[in-house]
């Protein structure tokens, strides 16, 4: 399928989520089966721009998990542009500007979610984007600041900003992740609105999440963040689903969780052998990486709780390797 320019085997993208979609994470949801974009998290554009060294490790390697996106957040052009300009040498296929994060550093920052409610600044910085760029910009928003009521100047601005697509995450910025609050409709009118390719975000956790998703909102293809911590292959399992209309069996078992932590572990590796530029030590990064996603595999399991309390004060990877273990 094509979204602007670009080719993906597949309609499902891994969505950018920080601390969590890190680069071993997007390579182990590869392993189960191809997804048609992973993107990398939010690099603060102020931060490339005075300290563009701490920003490396989130880089390397990155031309190895091709289709690939990076995305930036920030309100200021000029580091807008020099941190475009730093990332002309790295290879990945598409800048995402971020417009819909939250977060209270964001709001207060003036960026992030924060451009839905300055809306001059939002299309400013997507032409400077756009012109400054070599490679498909794309935008991710949510619906609106508090309300929905600017999404059809929101559709305009992006019909004039010559981005390449939108990814929409159906709640507004001051819905933040209340799951109540998924609003397709809006969705459904920004896709009859604009002239790109839109990508759905939101609540997606299965097949029949996704098929319904497709059919109400017209989208072109369908961004999943939240259900793929718990369930790293459910990539694989929708586009079965799509193929053959079967939503497969979830197996929750230890030895399934011991199976993907050595599937997570050599992911680790993979992208640790020959790294530069990390803070910490490749242990550390390596315990930090498994015990979160150890935490997150034992969710599907009964009774699990106090399993996941120790993992979680586990400081060491032998430690960690003794609770996962499970003889
Ligand atoms: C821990 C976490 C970190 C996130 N970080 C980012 C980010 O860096 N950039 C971004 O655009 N969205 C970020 N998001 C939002 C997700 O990309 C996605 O839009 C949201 O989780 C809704 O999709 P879902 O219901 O499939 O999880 C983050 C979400 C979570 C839960």
């Amino acid at each position: 399928m094509k979204l602007g320019t670009l080719f993906l085997e597949n309609k499902l993208i891994l969505a950018p989520m920080l601390q969590v979609s890190t680069a071993p994470f997007r390579r182990f949801c590869r392993k189960f089966g191809n997804i048609g974009l992973v993107c990398v998290p939010m690099l603060y554009t102020k931060r490339i721009e005075t300290h563009s060294r701490s920003v490396l490790r989130y880089l390397q390697k990155i031309e190895e998990e091709r289709p690939v996106s990076v995305q930036l957040i920030g309100s200021d052009l000029d580091a807008l542009k020099s941190s475009i300009d730093f990332l002309e040498s790295y290879q990945f296929d598409v800048l995402d500007i971020n417009a819909g994060c939250p977060s209270r550093r964001a709001i207060k920052a003036k960026e992030g979610g924060y451009l839905l409610k300055n809306l001059g600044e939002l299309e400013t910085l997507l032409k400077t984007s756009v012109k400054y760029s070599s490679r498909p910009v794309s935008l991710k928003m949510r619906t609106g600041f508090n309300n929905t009521n600017n999404i059809e100047t929101i559709a305009d601005i992006v019909n004039r900003s010559g981005i390449d697509f939108l990814t929409i995450h159906g709640r507004t910025v001051k819905d933040r992740y209340y799951d109540s609050t998924l609003d397709l409709n809006t969705i459904k009118k920004i896709k009859s609105l604009v002239k790109i390719p839109v990508v759905g975000n939101g609540n997606i956790y299965d097949g029949l999440t996704a098929e319904k998703f497709l059919e109400f909102t017209n989208v072109d293809a369908l961004m999943i963040g939240r259900a793929s911590m718990r369930n790293p292959e459910i990539f694989q399992q929708i586009n079965q689903y799509f193929s053959k209309g079967i939503e497969p069996k979830h197996e929750n078992s230890f030895s399934k969780v011991r199976k993907n932590l050595k599937l997570y572990e050599e992911c680790v590796d993979e992208y640790l052998d020959n790294t530069i530029d990390m803070p910490f030590s490749h242990e550390k990064f390596k315990l930090m990486e498994l015990r979160r996603n150890a935490i997150w595999f034992t969710k599907n399991i009964q009774d699990a709780i106090s399993l996941r309390t120790q993992i979680s004060k586990t400081k060491n990877l032998e430690e960690l390797r003794d609770l996962t273990a499970f003889d």
